[in-house]
């Protein structure tokens, strides 16, 4: 069986807007994972449970303000402080399934107008996802989706530029996925794609973020 070839695990990350799906993905993908017999694990970025992590749930709840800047480097540190587990997690040949990272990062700070390279910057060194799902949802269909949890960027204008964004950060790490189609749908065709990841990745060695 694939665990006991001793290959590394694969990062594969989630990324789209509020509302896509991801969460809800992550999960089915991970029992489907699990039950096939891979050992995997499910991350999120805001990790939240951390120091650095509570000040940035706060910011979200609008129960805190923040310079824009602040913040972009906060969510970038909630990934740092978990890079040397993320590393060892990898490299013991434990799949992870991520939900959001570095490019909700750049996608989100870049659309209240801070520079990209700007916004890249502290993410460089980060380890390097070997696939990036997208769900693409356009943002109006996401708002109708049961509405907004009511956090700070949950705004529909917001939300395009976002996508814009995430538009121009794709690379060939990326698969789009048309998060409009039936759920049954998109699990099926994320199931593929991580699980051809998963085999390709075995023997590769792990890498950095550069962009
Ligand atoms: P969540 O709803 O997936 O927990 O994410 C919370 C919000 O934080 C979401 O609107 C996306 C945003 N975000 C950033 O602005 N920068 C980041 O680096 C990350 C990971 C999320
Ligand atoms: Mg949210």
């Amino acid at each position: 069986d694939a665990g006991s070839k001793s290959g590394r695990g694969a990062l594969v990350v989630l990324e789209g807007l509020d509302r896509s799906g991801k969460s809800s993905q992550c999960a089915r993908l991970l029992s489907y994972l699990e039950g096939q017999g891979c050992r995997a694990e499910g991350w999120r970025f805001p990790d939240r449970g951390t120091c650095v992590g509570q000040m940035i749930s706060a910011y979200l709840a609008n129960e805190s303000q923040l310079d824009d800047r602040t913040i972009h480097l906060l969510f970038s540190a909630n990934r740092w402080e978990k890079r040397a587990l993320m590393e060892s997690k990898l490299l013991g040949g434990t799949t992870l399934i991520v939900d959001r990272y570095s490019y909700s990062g750049v996608a989100f700070s870049a659309a209240k107008g801070l520079d990209i390279q700007w916004c890249k910057a502290p993410d460089v060194g980060l380890i390097a996802p070997d696939l990036v799902i997208y769900l693409d949802v356009q943002p109006e269909k996401a708002a109708e989706r049961g509405g907004y949890g009511g956090e700070r960027y949950e705004k529909i204008e917001f939300q395009k530029r976002v996508a814009d964004h995430y538009h121009s950060l794709r690379d060939s790490t990326w698969k789009v996925v048309d998060g409009s189609l039936p759920m049954e749908t998109v699990e099926e065709q994320l199931r593929e794609l991580a699980t051809n990841c998963i085999q390709e990745c075995q023997e590769k060695p792990l890498t950095n973020l550069t962009w």
